[in-house]
């Protein structure tokens, strides 16, 4: 019996690795390898002492996907696979959708052919669109999108429901993740984005060890206390964490379910780049540029539903430790997997 990781190679799916093997689940890894390296896998050999089963495949490739459920003995997929870069997939819809959506659906057809319906999906906050309030429960409605990337976590989201609503032996968590930071305390693991990052922390990391000169603040004029956008970052192994407790809740026959997995507290960028200085004692110029498109000014969660039924809460006591360990593993390893 084993669990099937799409996407074990990348950020999030590693450090889930992690906890699925210290939580002594067998563990099935496919990956692309599009935006990854399988260096992360034999990273989690070394931190966990299991050897990693590891394909290389595309989830668009449904005979490939047929050889493993036919190898491997696979009771439930946890789905991380998926293009992520916000920007890009406004240049780059068809791509999007297709990795995505088909790619999802090609899944799902190769899941039910050999009699897998368990799936915890990696959803997001951004399919709260702009909240009207904040924090955001799982009932607060759904919004509209403000690139194709969150359109397919949005449609995914409705697919996987309306999948499970027709058979009902499905069991699908949806887990909506705010904003992941942080990495493995042993630094070997990490975000390691291709290109310039996207994200404020890969950035704010990248300018620390010396790769980038200057972080760009993108608005300091929003309706906030000190008018930087808010978010609510979360550990990335906190958030590896949700993602056994979702599993315990699959076993349980748990039908659909939704969940947000963050913090519940927001932070502002200028908190974020402050609590980074006093983690680390590096200094983070910066300098403010133009709102950047799409940008919501605030969203953080409202995470009782996840403790009330999953029993997970982020354990992280704060922001200068997400920080303190993203740094651990930008300064060990400068050029992320690369060499
Ligand atoms: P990541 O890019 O590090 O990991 C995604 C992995 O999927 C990569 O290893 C990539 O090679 C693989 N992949 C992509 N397309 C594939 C395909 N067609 N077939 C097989 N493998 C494929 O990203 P991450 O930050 O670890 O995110 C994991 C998931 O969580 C994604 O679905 C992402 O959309 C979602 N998510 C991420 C964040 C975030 O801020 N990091 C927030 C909310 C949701
Ligand atoms: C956080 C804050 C930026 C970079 C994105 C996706 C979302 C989800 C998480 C996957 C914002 C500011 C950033 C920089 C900056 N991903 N910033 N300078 O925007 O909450 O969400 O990642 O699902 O879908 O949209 O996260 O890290 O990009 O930005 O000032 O160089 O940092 O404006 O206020 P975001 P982020």
């Amino acid at each position: 019996m084993a669990i099937l990781v799409t996407g074990g190679a990348g950020y999030i799916g590693s450090h889930t690795v992690v906890e699925l093997q210290n939580a002594d689940y067998d563990v099935v890894v496919l990956d692309n390898l599009s935006n990854s390296s399988e260096k992360s896998l034999k990273r989690v050999e070394r931190i966990t002492g299991k050897p990693v089963p590891f394909y290389r495949a595309d989830i668009l490739d449904k005979a490939a996907l047929d050889r493993v459920f036919e190898k491997e003995n696979i009771t439930a997929v946890i789905h991380f696979a998926g293009l992520k870069a916000v920007q890009e997939s406004v240049r780059k819809p068809w791509e999007y959708y297709n990795n995505n959506i088909t790619g999802t659906l090609t899944l799902i057809q190769s899941m039910r052919e050999h009699g897998v319906k368990n799936i915890i999906f990696s959803s997001s906050a951004t399919v709260y669109g702009t909240p009207a309030q904040v924090p955001v429960t799982e009932e607060t409605p759904k919004g509209a999108c403000t690139n194709p990337y969150g359109w397919t976590k949005s449609m995914l989201e409705q697919i996987l429901q309306d999948i499970q609503y027709a058979d009902r032996e499905w069991n699908v968590i949806l887990l909506r993740y705010f904003n992941p930071i942080g990495a493995h305390k042993s630094g070997l693991i990490g975000e390691d984005p291709s290109g310039i990052p996207n994200n404020l922390m890969p950035y704010i990391t990248q300018v620390a060890v010396g790769k980038r000169e200057e972080l760009g603040v993108f608005g300091d004029d929003y309706p906030t206390p000190d008018g930087t956008c808010i978010r609510d970052y979360v550990h990335v192994m906190d958030l590896a964490a949700g993602h056994v407790k979702a599993l315990k809740k699959i076993e349980e026959n748990a039908g659909l379910c939704i969940y947000n997995l963050g913090t519940g507290k927001g932070s502002s960028v200028l908190e974020v780049i402050h609590s980074f200085e006093e983690a680390t004692g590096i200094r983070i110029p910066y300098s403010v540029k133009p709102r950047r498109e799409g940008d919501v000014p605030e969203n953080y969660a409202n995470v009782e539903k996840a403790y009330r039924e999953l029993g997970w809460k982020a354990q992280c006591p704060g922001l200068k430790e997400m920080c303190a360990d993203s740094w651990r593993w930008q300064s060990q390893n400068p050029n992320g997997y690369g060499e």
